[in-house]
């Protein structure tokens, strides 16, 4: 079959579509013949050897696809931690849900990791239950225009969420408005901290989706409201979070993790969350936003456009047809 390969762990160009031996199905998997995948940051930094748990190269590329189970020819989309970018790919049943039927190939392998993320970051803020009487949850939505961020709108605005996002284009940002963001903050003309201030009063938000680290860690802090919380789930900058322990101190607010390759593993986590997001596929609320498709052997150009931010939604490989 053919495959993306990863043949060293020196970044994208380092790419490359080759022959490789079909997979071999462990028990609890089935095989699925991919024609779509979705490209995650984590695949970027997966081509650096900067992901946990990355195995020596060379291996193949890709972490969410979309195709037909083999045996059934059930349309399915799934995830798995590597080897999706391939004619086959071998994956849990348990890490595989149908495709809704109006949904193409590209839709689909962009559904599983940014939904299940988007979900579990209102999850763990405590939103996916109503607020107090009087009260509105407020969330403020680092790379709003992204996979997980246009993911995280959707959502949100199912939940009834105030939802504040930060992007580097008003291009971008315009899009999302249209997905339901109320407020837009263009980080490259405005301080994120001054606005969020000014936009609730000096009050601050419930929560920060925060995936850049280095400062920003410290600067999503201060945009806390009282005993809000930053949800660190990536490090897209490839700095260190650094913690304001007297912001901490001064909100009795708290940083606190989330990794979607560990809490997949859980499945008194994953069920609930996909009997909610599968309610809100069919009522036709939730659609994957495609930025970009490009064919398997464009795949260093498609890897390049995420490293370098320029991507909105998305950015889908066509894997076969
Ligand atoms: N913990 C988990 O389980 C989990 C799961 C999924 C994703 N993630 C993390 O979530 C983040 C978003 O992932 P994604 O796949 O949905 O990507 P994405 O948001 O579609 O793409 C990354 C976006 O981040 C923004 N950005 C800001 N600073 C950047 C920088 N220094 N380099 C590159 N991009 C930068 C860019 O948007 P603007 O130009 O609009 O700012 C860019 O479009 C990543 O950090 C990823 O590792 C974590």
């Amino acid at each position: 079959m053919k495959a993306l390969m990863i043949t060293r762990l020196s970044g994208p160009e380092a790419l490359a579509v080759q022959d490789a031996p079909d997979p071999v199905a462990k028990p609890g998997q089935t095989i699925v013949r991919v024609s779509a995948g979705g490209l995650n940051f984590a695949d970027v930094m997966t081509t650096k050897g900067g992901y946990p748990g990355t195995p020596a190269a060379p291996l193949i590329a890709g972490r969410e696809f979309a195709g037909a189970e083999e045996g059934s020819g059930r349309r399915v989309m799934g995830y798995t931690q590597w080897a999706a970018f391939a004619e086959k790919t071998a994956a849990y049943s348990h890490m595989l849900w149908p495709v809704p039927e109006r949904w193409s190939d590209e839709q689909a392998a962009a559904f599983p990791v940014n939904y299940f993320t988007a979900y579990l970051l209102y999850w763990q803020s405590g939103m996916t239950q109503p607020p107090a009487a009087g009260r509105t949850h407020r969330v403020l939505i680092h790379a709003v225009a992204g996979g997980v961020g246009t993911a995280a709108v959707q959502i949100g605005k199912l939940l009834g969420v105030e939802l504040y996002g930060t992007s580097s284009s008003d291009e971008k940002l315009a899009r999302v408005k249209e997905l339901g963001l109320q407020h837009a903050i263009n980080y490259k003309q405005h301080d994120y901290e001054e606005t969020v201030k000014n936009l609730t009063h000096g009050e601050g938000v419930d929560s920060v989706f925060e995936m850049l680290g280095g400062e920003h860690t410290a600067k999503s802090t201060r945009c806390l409201r009282d005993f809000g919380r930053v949800i660190q789930y990536g490090t897209a900058t490839g700095n260190q979070p650094r913690l304001d322990l007297r912001a901490l101190y001064a909100k009795s607010a708290s940083v606190q993790g989330l990794w979607l390759s560990y809490l997949s593993q859980k499945r008194e986590i994953m069920e609930p969350a996909w009997q909610q997001l599968s309610v809100w596929i069919e009522q036709g609320k939730v659609t994957p936003q495609i930025g970009h498709v490009l064919p398997m052997d464009r795949a260093v150009e498609a890897y390049k456009l995420l490293e370098a931010g320029k991507n909105y939604g998305k950015v889908v490989l066509k894997i076969s047809t």
